[in-house]
């Protein structure tokens, strides 16, 4: 099947992420989706600039609305941001029966309700995962996931750009205006960093969240919104002391008399889950009455967080296009004629670090049998702990973290141990996973 055809509204860091996402993961996307997605034509205010994804493949413009225009294109993302250039352009591409993708919170809160209506009228689809909280789908969580429930409250770090300088403004002590000029370096800020830091973006996002959970229109005007401008280490401090953290947070309420639309910054108690996202990260709780809380947490922002929000819309989209109406989504995700026969391992190739607990002769060169046959075996020791024995006692107590191994190999060890005679009784094995990457 031809590929669909995109134009960019923007190159910069969502539109360049979005490029090398689609690139790096587009044999994936295509089996997800069912057609290959292809960018074809780009727009940028500056074609000499430098970009962090190759643009040899794309035909680049400085004149938006001849990607608008283009007869090629199947589907518009506007990554520019704003809401007068932005606008235009989502509206004209609507009218050229064109679908839409967009990152741009300020643009949804602002002109959503006249730009999802001209879309109903078009029948077109605008998507805008990548609004709010960078790459976490909490779109799609709360309009999809959680459509059977009465959503009574949200709560979120919505500002990615906030919570890394409150976060190293309390755990480093750095002073603001550096930390704002890391987050600017790193992507994550707005053109105008005054939105992120005075509540502004954060509102933006709130407006969307709440239209979504309790089905109103879009009222960013109705948002009261106070940033973090004026807290100061000493205040994280006090806070500190009282066993609260400071965050900055948007949050939505259904009450009896209506719906409570506030950012501001806010102090949570310290054993709270959402305490403790810190950085570039955004978390959202939601209180529903079905579910309860639940908590979404990732990338706030950032090029590729933002552009795998962005690329998963494309897919919807593609798959609206192209596949089964009556079954959308593919039941296992993949098109059905893309499922893989990639092997599924046996439990011995799988690799990870052990805890192990035994008892073991209280003698000398104990440890070093014990460690000999680990090493035999190809495991390295991370950390070894062997409580003092009771006085008296002719064994001892000895527990080790090894680093991650194949389990077939722990299995080889573990069998060795057993015929030990310094080794008294079975080894307790549990596997340990530190989570934190690969
Ligand atoms: P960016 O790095 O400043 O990129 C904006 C791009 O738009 C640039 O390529 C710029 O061209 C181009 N542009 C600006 N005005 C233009 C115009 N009038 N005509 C044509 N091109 C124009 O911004 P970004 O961080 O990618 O953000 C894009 C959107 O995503 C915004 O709505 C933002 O709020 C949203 N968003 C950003 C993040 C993030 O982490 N950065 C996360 C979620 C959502 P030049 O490069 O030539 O200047
Ligand atoms: N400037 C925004 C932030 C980008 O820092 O959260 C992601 O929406």
């Amino acid at each position: 099947m031809k590929p669909v055809k995109v134009g960019l509204l923007g190159l910069g860091t969502v539109g360049g992420g979005t490029v090398n996402v689609l690139a790096r993961n587009g044999e994936e996307i295509a089996r997800r989706a069912g057609r290959a997605i292809q960018v074809v034509q780009a727009s940028a205010r500056d074609l000499n600039k430098q970009r962090i994804c190759p643009t040899e493949r794309i035909r680049l413009t400085t004149d938006s609305m001849e990607v608008v225009n283009n007869p090629e294109i199947d589907i518009v993302v506007e990554l520019i941001g704003g809401n007068s250039v932005a606008r235009d352009l989502v509206l004209k591409a609507i009218a050229n029966d064109k679908h839409v993708v967009t990152a741009n919170k300020a643009l949804i809160a602002l002109n959503g309700n006249e730009i999802f209506e001209a879309a109903h009228k078009q029948g077109v689809m605008v998507a805008f995962e990548a609004a709010v909280a960078g790459g976490i789908p909490i779109i799609k969580a709360i309009r999809e996931g959680l459509a059977g429930n009465r959503i009574e409250w949200l709560a979120g770090i919505i500002n990615g750009t906030g919570n890394f300088i409150l976060t190293a403004m309390s755990d480093e002590g750095r002073p603001f205006a550096e930390v704002l000029a890391d987050a600017q370096r790193l992507g994550y800020a707005e053109a105008d960093p005054g939105f992120d830091v005075e509540g502004i973006d954060a509102a933006h996002k709130l407006t969307i969240l709440a239209s979504i959970a309790f089905g109103i229109p879009l009222q960013f005007d109705k948002v009261y919104t106070e940033g973090i401008s004026k807290i100061t280490p000493e205040d994280i401090g006090y806070a500190d002391r009282l066993g609260y953290r400071i965050k900055h947070l948007g949050i939505a309420r259904r009450t009896a008399e209506g719906i409570e639309m506030r950012v501001h910054p806010t102090l949570i108690p310290r054993r709270q889950l959402i305490a403790s996202v810190d950085g570039v990260m955004n978390a959202v709780l939601v209180r529903a009455d079905a579910m309860g809380p639940s908590l979404y947490y990732g990338a706030g922002a950032g090029a590729e967080p933002t552009a795998s929000a962005v690329v998963a819309d494309l897919v919807d989209v593609v798959r609206a296009l192209t596949t089964d109406p009556n079954n959308r989504v593919p039941h296992l995700a993949f098109q059905p004629d893309a499922i893989s026969s990639v092997p599924v391992l046996a439990m011995e190739e799988a690799k990870t670090a052990y805890y192990l607990n035994m008892d073991a002769a209280d003698r000398p060169g104990v440890l070093g049998e014990i460690a000999t046959v680990l090493g035999d075996a190809g495991i390295s020791i991370e950390a070894v702990v062997q409580p003092e024995p009771p006085r008296g006692a002719a064994r001892a107590r000895l527990i080790l973290l090894t680093h991650r191994v194949h389990e077939r190999q722990m299995n080889a060890a573990l069998s060795k141990l057993s015929t030990l005679e310094a080794v008294l009784g079975p080894v307790t094995r549990i596997r340990v996973e530190h989570l934190n990457g690969d």
